[in-house]
């Protein structure tokens, strides 16, 4: 299989690639460029964005091993009293990319590990769409760290609990972009309240890490029309990925 099969297989995976042709006229190569009027707008860091709360003493300075200790121990909010397992993230320490979700499901809790049921599975598929792999240059992360009861959205008071886990482990990763999926990312990330079709395709600050967003993997199981959407994100994405190296690469 040559490297532009294998792509479309990937979108065929993701369901994207009969809408994406649809839209894009027959013949139309998967590789379409952004739409011209999505260019990298980098926003300036508003000083309102409070983009993570201030980390408790142990979490700032914490390096890999004692912040997944703690993780594993915490009892910082309410949620640890449904958990099973903490599902602290999974990856590449040195990525490039930081895919962030919203909280473990049922699948997250019993395993231990993020994004490995049937949301999981469609986002592996995007990755690989887009020639990324969770564990290669890729780390995946969720704002809350223990399952929400019945997947009920984490409240405000368990995301500000956990945020300084996440903090950290940007801190520590120090990823060259950080794509949030789904509103409950986006806004704890940016923290302010928006819709994520108001914050497509723009580049967002998140303390000084850009950012993008795009739908949750689970809301496109559920909303196929919307997966087109997705695909224009992740090419948005990296648009702005190669956009941040080479800019990088002409300062050094
Ligand atoms: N949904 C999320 O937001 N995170 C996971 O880890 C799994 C499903
Ligand atoms: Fe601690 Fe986060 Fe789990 Fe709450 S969700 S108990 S803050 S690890």
């Amino acid at each position: 299989m040559n490297d532009s099969q294998r792509r479309e297989e990937m979108l065929r995976e993701m369901g994207i690639s009969p809408i994406w042709r649809l839209r894009a006229g027959p013949g139309a190569a998967v590789d379409e460029p952004m739409p011209a009027a999505r260019t990298l707008i980098a926003e300036e860091p508003s000083p309102q964005t409070a983009p993570l709360a201030p980390p408790p003493a142990e979490a700032g300075g914490m390096d890999w091993t004692a912040l997944k200790a703690c993780v594993a121990d915490c009892t910082a909010c309410g949620l640890h009293k449904g958990r099973n397992k903490t599902v602290f993230g999974v990856g590449d320490e040195r990525a490039n990319w930081l895919f962030v979700g919203e909280g473990p499901g049922a699948d997250e809790d019993a395993q231990g590990e993020p994004f490995v049921g049937q949301a999981g599975k469609l986002l592996d598929n995007m990755l690989a769409a887009i020639h990324l792999k969770r564990d290669t240059n890729v780390y995946i992360a969720n704002i809350v760290k223990c399952r929400p009861p019945g997947n009920r959205n984490p409240q405000t008071d368990e995301a500000a609990a956990c945020a300084p886990y996440l903090k950290r482990q940007i801190e520590l990763i120090r990823p060259k972009l950080i794509v949030a999926l789904g509103k409950v990312a986006a806004v704890n990330l940016l923290g302010r309240d928006a819709s994520i079709a108001s914050l497509r395709g723009s580049v967002h600050d998140c303390g000084g890490i850009p950012l993008i967003v795009t739908y949750h993997p689970a809301y496109l199981l559920r909303t196929l029309p919307d997966k087109a959407k997705a695909w224009e994100d992740l090419c948005f994405a990296v648009s702005a990925m190669q956009g941040l190296q080479s800019a990088q690469a002409a300062a050094t």
